[in-house]
C-alpha cells in the first residue's frame, strides 16, 4: 500500500467513495494509486503535459504488482478529459496562476465537474479571486505543513451543483414532466432540447453583447448553465428509464 505525504492524504481524504476523479498533473500518480487502492474511486484518470512524469506513474503502478491499468493519459490541463467525466477534479502542486490558466482555458467544461480540489504552490489569491468571480464557491479550506511550507488546499463547487438540493431559483424543476409520468414518450427528448437550445441562445445573446451592462459571468450566464445542466441530468435519467444507451457526451 502507498504511504502518501501529509499534504496528499488531506486531498485524498476530501474525495468520498464513489467519486470519479481525474488527477491533473499527476506526476508521480501516489494519490491516484491509492485512491485505487483504498477501494475510494471506481474510475481514475491520471493526467500530464509531459511524458516523463506519466512514465514515472506507470512505474509506481507496476511496482504496486495490483496487475491493474491504469486511464493514463498525455495533453494540456483539461484537454485529456471530457466535460463530465469524473464528479472530480484535482489540480495539486502547480502554481496557482497555473492552475487559474487551466481552469479558464475551458470554464464550461470547468463548471461541469461537481468538485474542483485545488492546491496552488503560490498566487492563492489570485485563484481564490478567479474562482469567486467566474461562478464557483469555495467550500472547503485545509492547511497542511509540508517541511517548512503550510500548504493550502481549497475545494470549489459550480455554483449551481451547490445549490442543487434547492434548485428552485433555476425554476426549471417546475418545467419539466416528471420522468415517471411521462416514461417511454418519444417527445421528451425533442421537448427538453428545445429548452437547451434556448437556454444556449440566451447564453450567446450575452457573450455576443459583452460589455461593461453585460459582464460574461453575470447572473444570468450562471442561471442558464445552471439549467442547461440540469435537464441534461433529466435527459440521462429519462434515457436510462427508457433503456436507451448514450454514446459519449
Ligand atoms: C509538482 S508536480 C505535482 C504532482 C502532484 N499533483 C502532487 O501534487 O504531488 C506538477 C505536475 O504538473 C504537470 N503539469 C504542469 N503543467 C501542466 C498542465 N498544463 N497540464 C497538465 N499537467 C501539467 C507537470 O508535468 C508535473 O508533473
Amino acid at each position: 500500500m502507498i504511504k502518501l505525504s501529509e499534504r496528499l492524504e488531506i486531498i485524498a481524504n476530501l474525495i468520498d467513495e464513489n467519486e470519479t476523479m481525474a488527477d491533473i498533473g499527476t506526476d508521480h500518480g501516489f494519490l491516484p494509486i491509492a485512491l485505487w487502492e483504498r477501494g475510494i474511486c471506481k474510475k481514475i484518470i491520471l493526467s500530464d503535459i509531459n511524458k516523463g512524469p506519466l512514465e514515472k506513474a506507470s512505474e509506481n503502478i507496476k511496482a504496486t504488482k495490483h496487475g491493474i491499468e491504469f486511464d493514463l493519459r498525455l495533453g494540456n490541463g483539461l484537454e485529456t478529459i471530457l466535460p463530465r467525466e469524473v464528479s472530480t477534479l484535482v489540480i495539486a502542486g502547480m502554481g496557482g496562476a497555473l492552475i487559474t490558466e487551466i481552469l479558464a482555458a475551458d470554464l464550461e467544461k470547468s463548471k461541469s465537474f461537481e468538485k474542483i480540489i485545488l492546491q496552488p504552490r503560490n498566487g492563492q489569491s489570485k485563484l481564490r479571486y478567479w474562482l469567486l468571480e467566474n461562478g464557483f464557491n469555495i467550500t472547503k479550506e485545509e492547511l497542511v505543513k509540508e517541511g517548512l511550507y503550510i500548504c493550502e488546499i481549497i475545494v470549489a463547487k459550480p455554483i449551481y451543483k451547490e445549490s442543487n438540493e434547492n434548485i428552485s431559483w433555476l425554476g426549471i424543476n417546475f418545467e419539466l414532466p416528471g420522468i415517471e409520468m411521462i416514461k417511454g414518450n418519444q417527445l421528451i427528448r425533442e421537448f427538453v432540447e428545445k429548452k437547451i437550445k434556448t437556454e444556449k441562445k440566451i447564453i450567446n445573446k450575452i457573450i455576443s453583447g459583452g460589455n461593461k451592462e453585460f459582464p460574461l459571468n453575470n447572473e444570468k450566464i450562471l442561471r442558464s448553465e445552471g439549467r442547461i445542466i440540469f435537464m441534461e441530468k433529466y435527459l440521462e435519467k429519462v434515457d436510462e428509464k427508457n433503456g436507451n444507451h448514450i454514446c459519449g457526451v
